[in-house]
């Protein structure tokens, strides 16, 4: 140990010479030559936030047995091996690795690793805490992960740790959205290297791989330069100089076995093949794979010497220049050659790696993971805007929020929301999201003593309410606060449900007024959970109406004062004889849902002045060797949609009406629609699943309607802006479908799917990220719940085959219907998405009778324009507050909306406010974006081209007039702001 500190200090010294040239960013690329083939070796390790292995297996090189990796190691050697050489670069990717490294190091080590940050030798790439998915994500924790990311590497290294560029390497697919938050960050580009084998092909024969990205419909400057990998990001063939692989190394001293000549014949004979398909004289080779750099001498050493040997040909006429560089000094080169790339207006999905190979299932593999990330950017919302308000300092608050940003950060990681680990993997990410959601409540509740007449609250959240399970009502609920905190910045109506017993209860709110209230049976599919421990058999439903927290008292009184009784209604008994063609009706004053008698299925609804026959069902794929990833059918006839059989009864309150169905032993649902709310709620109960030896199953839920859609239908990209999708069609390409018609025909749902025609519309929101289709016209699907027997061969080794409680994995969750006329304003979907997302958060405390008044007030938001979604509100450093507004409707259901944030900034206790980026870390006045020019705008100009920010960014202080705090927000832009307080 001793020794390695002088060689570190000796290092550091040397650093410190030459530090007067540092330089970073562009300007410390290396010298390319403008008459050659520029070639940029990219060394770099794809360093998984977990997979095969934990995060922390991963990052310690724990367990081995199961992969070969360490990161801890990966970054030790690469530090070393730069120190060794000026030339050579390295890219850092995942910022959750990187900082929990940095945490370990000594001064010494940490003051040489920022000269190597100064001088561009190590840079940052992507940045973000993990590299996430693009499927399953939603866009609010895509930028929270890189709000996170990016504000470790601009706290520990300023501007010259700032990424530039998106480095997506691995993800399975690509979306819109992604491209339009790096466009929103200032990033300059982003790469990546999966991309559909037939799209691929197409791009190969037309120079281009790389392309300008309109990343969104509604706003004008979102565009993005995106380039494909020639090949896999994994190293180029034969030229693998890591200690995982068995190429040949080079070779070049007086041995029988030097092969300098032949190698360097290899590798410049696939440059040459490389740079026929790119449009300027530079390529990039990326140099590594998943955890490489172990040893990172070997790598460097080999690399040394390829990039002599390969440039000591120039003096022999090689027209073939070879520099160690990074992706974005590749970028830098590309945009000062100033060429034209094509457009490129929808996305990347689905990816199809072969015509039998769509990577369709992911979008559903482990549905209850799923949403239980979706349960973490609930709380993560909630305990930010409540730490904001309340000005929480301590120590332990400060941990508990970061800790639930990182993991939030780390679900993210495209083999942790996307389901494609592990089993033990999966496993580890439950608990240490736990862990984080346990933080982020008591983080809450802090808040709450503070912001509320109940100092001493116990402010307790039920985790397990979606079977009907709360622990502080379990023996009743008399004398129970419910606490409602609503993170939308308008008031809210939503129904409150407080699992209970069969007692009666009144409600009250805070001015003590009775409010309306009944209790509903929970369905017997749901008490019959094994799993499932308490004996509360109802629910309390009253409607909560918030701005942003409010208190409901229950007490338990005498039947004649209590809840209204709920009629119920049960399916007549038919058989063969007393054929019974009738039809049960259930309404509320906006909806009308008509159940068929016989069939026991929902066939019509009726709401916004629309009708039209719908009817829902489950369909069942029994698939042969789907997989964690794949969706695949084994044979088109495999699918069934359970057409009759169904057994229903209807519970009728004054506010809800319920319909219990009964698919089968392992499907069930129940149908409800409540007073004043515009959709009607279908909650799923799936599993266990039923498996053959041989053969999975993968349940979807179905909607049929006589919608003439003609194979259009829309999805949502990562929650935001829809995209238009046609069956059997591809923006670029024609796809090949024969094999896998269905799964080639699946999208990533993750908030919206929906179809029209002159007429009507019809929508389905969910809860999770899912895959969906619409294989026949007017009929929606989405799939729920997978159980399979095989893997499907792309790396994970296990078959998708989750247990909990000893048995099949059971799921439970929401989908939401919207019928409307198709000439109505597609805003409802909307309101309605973000009420879905980030409902009313319950917190239970017992009634104490305290009258204290509340330390702190909250500020209401509810004067910013409908259409203003508070997207974040949270501390960011001690003494600032980030804000972010976001104009959620889209072009076409939105318009442009001004409103004033001074009031807010006064709440905050604001001296300074200034506009950033979209992830908070550079001011918006210094953006500088590299800008391209697209084939078909006119005629290119000779000079590289940049974008600043198309509007002024706001900037003020509290001397200054309220004028100087308006916001404006075209459809669909999001704006940041950094409050100093
Ligand atoms: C259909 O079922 C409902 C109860 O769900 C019942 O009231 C109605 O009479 C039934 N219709 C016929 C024709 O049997
Ligand atoms: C590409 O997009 C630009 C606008 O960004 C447009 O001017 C141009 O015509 C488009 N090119 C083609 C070939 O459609
Ligand atoms: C506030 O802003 C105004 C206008 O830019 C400037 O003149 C003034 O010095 C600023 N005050 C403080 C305290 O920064
Ligand atoms: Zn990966």
């Amino acid at each position: 140990m001793k020794l390695l500190g002088i060689v570190l200090c000796v290092a550091f010294l040397a650093l410190q010479a030459k530090s007067a040239q540092a330089v970073c960013g562009y300007e410390s690329c290396h010298e390319t030559k403008s008459n050659m083939v520029n070639i940029h070796l990219v060394p770099h390790s794809h360093d998984d936030v977990g997979w095969l292995k934990t995060v922390d297996q991963y990052y310690y090189g724990h367990r081995n047995n199961i992969q070969h990796a360490g990161v801890q190691y990966i970054i030790d050697t690469v530090i070393s091996e730069l120190i060794k050489n000026p030339d050579r670069r390295f890219i850092q990717v995942e910022t959750s690795f990187f900082s929990k490294w940095w945490d370990e190091q000594s001064e010494t080590m940490r003051a040489i690793v920022k000269k190597l940050v100064d001088e561009g030798r190590l840079q940052f790439i992507n940045g973000a805490w993990s590299m996430n998915d693009e499927a399953a994500v939603n866009y609010q924790s895509v930028i929270d992960q890189f709000t996170v990311g990016l504000k470790f590497l601009d706290d520990t290294f300023g501007v010259c740790g700032r990424p530039r560029v998106g480095w997506q390497i691995d993800p399975f697919g690509h979306s819109r959205e992604q491209a339009s938050i790096y466009a929103q960050m200032g990033f300059d580009g982003e790469f990546f290297s999966r991309m559909d084998h037939n799209d691929k092909g197409r791009r190969m024969n037309d120079l281009a791989l790389e392309m300008i990205w309109d990343a969104s419909e509604s706003m004008s400057q979102v565009k993005l330069f995106t380039g494909l990998l020639y090949t896999f990001y994994w190293d180029t063939p034969g030229f693998c100089f890591d200690v995982h692989c068995s190429d040949d190394p080079i070779i070049d001293s007086d041995s029988y076995d030097n092969n300098v000549k032949s190698r360097v014949d290899g590798f410049i004979a696939y440059a040459a093949e490389v740079a026929a398909k790119f449009r300027t004289n530079h390529i990039m080779i990326p140099m590594g794979g998943d955890f490489q750099y172990e040893d990172a001498e070997v790598n460097y050493k080999n690399m040394d010497k390829l990039i002599k040997y390969v440039n000591e040909r120039q003096s022999s006429g090689s027209k073939y220049n070879i520099i160690y560089s990074t992706p974005t000094c590749y970028l830098n080169s590309v945009h000062k050659s100033v060429q034209s790339y094509p457009n490129k207006t929808l996305d990347f999905f689905p990816y199809g790696s072969d015509t039998n190979s769509f990577w369709t299932g992911y979008y559903t593999s482990r549905p209850t993971q799923k949403r239980f990330e979706r349960d973490g950017n609930h709380i993560l919302q909630v305990a930010k805007q409540l730490s904001a308000f309340a000005e929480l300092s301590s120590a332990e608050q400060k941990e508990d929020l970061e800790y639930l940003r990182e993991i939030m950060g780390v679900m993210q990681h495209h083999d942790a929301i996307t389901g494609t680990e592990k089993q033990h993997v999966s496993d580890d990410y439950d608990r240490i999201l736990y862990d984080a959601i346990l933080g982020g409540v008591n983080t809450a509740r802090d808040g709450l003593r503070k912001l509320t007449n109940l100092p001493n609250g116990e402010f307790e959240s039920c985790l397990q309410l979606n079977i009907s399970q709360c622990a502080f009502t379990k023996d009743g609920a008399d004398n129970v606060v419910v606490t409602v905190y609503n993170p939308l910045a308008h008031t809210t109506k939503q129904y409150v449900r407080v699992p209970v017993k069969n007692e009666n209860y009144q409600v009250t709110d805070d001015k003590g007024r009775v409010v309306a209230s009944e209790l509903l049976p929970v369905p017997t599919e749901v008490l019959a959970l094994e799993f499932r421990d308490q004996d509360t058999q109802h629910e309390l439903v009253f409607k909560a109406t918030v701005d942003k927290i409010a208190s409901y008292y229950i007490k338990k009184v005498d039947s004649k004062e209590s809840s209204t009784a709920v009629r119920i209604i049960s399916q007549p008994k038919t058989n063969a004889e007393t054929y019974d063609d009738g039809e049960t009706t259930v309404q509320t004053s906006l909806i009308k849902l008509v159940l068929d008698n016989k069939t026991g299925l929902l066939k019509r609804v009726e709401m916004n002045g629309v009708s039209e026959n719908i009817e829902q069902s489950y369909g069942l794929y029994r698939t042969y060797d789907s997989g964690a990833y794949v969706f695949r059918q084994y044979n088109q006839g495999d699918f069934v949609i359970q057409e009759d059989g169904v057994e229903f009864t209807v519970y009728e309150g004054a506010l809800v009406k319920e319909v219990h169905q009964r698919f089968s032993d392992y499907i069930s649902q129940v149908i409800r629609i409540s007073e004043d709310k515009p959709y009607v709620e279908f909650e799923w109960l799936v599993g266990p699943i039923p498996v053959e030896e041989d053969f999975g199953t993968e349940v979807v839920t179905i909607f049929s309607s006589e919608i003439a859609s003609e194979g259009v239908f829309y999805t949502d990209s990562n929650g935001r802006e829809l995209i238009r999708r046609e069956k059997n069609q591809r923006e670029d390409f024609t796809p090949e479908l024969a094999v896998q018609p269905t799964s080639g025909n699946y999208y990533p749902i993750t908030s919206r799917i929906a179809l029209q025609d002159s007429k009507k519309r019809l929508a389905i929101l969910n809860d999770r990220a899912q895959g969906g289709s619409s294989m026949k016209d007017g009929q929606i699907e989405l799939m729920l719940h997978r159980r399979l027997v095989r893997d499907d061969g792309y790396g994970v080794g296990e078959a998708l085959n989750e247990e909990k409680y000893g048995q099949p994995l059971i799921a439970r969750g929401k989908v939401f219907l919207i019928l409307n006329a198709a000439d109505e304003s597609t805003a409802a979907e909307r309101e309605a998405e973000k009420e879905f997302h980030l409902p009313l958060w319950k917190f239970f405390s017992k009634n104490s009778g305290s009258t204290t008044a509340a330390a702190k007030s909250v500020p209401s938001f509810d004067d910013f324009p409908k259409s203003v979604h508070l997207l974040t509100l949270e501390p960011f450093n001690d003494d600032e507050i980030l804000l972010r507004v976001e104009n959620f409707k889209d072009h076409i259901e939105g318009k442009v909306v001004s409103f004033n944030i001074r009031p807010i900034f006064d709440y905050l206790n604001g001296v300074e406010i200034r506009e950033t980026t979209l992830d908070g870390n550079l001011p918006l006045s210094d953006m500088k974006q590299f800008k391209f020019h697209a084939e078909g705008s006119g005629v290119r100009g000779s000079e590289p081209e940049y974008y600043t920010s198309s509007h002024k960014p706001l900037s003020a202080n509290q001397t200054q007039d309220a004028a100087e705090f308006a916001v404006t927000l075209y459809p669909m832009q999001i704006r940041t702001f950094i409050i100093k307080h």
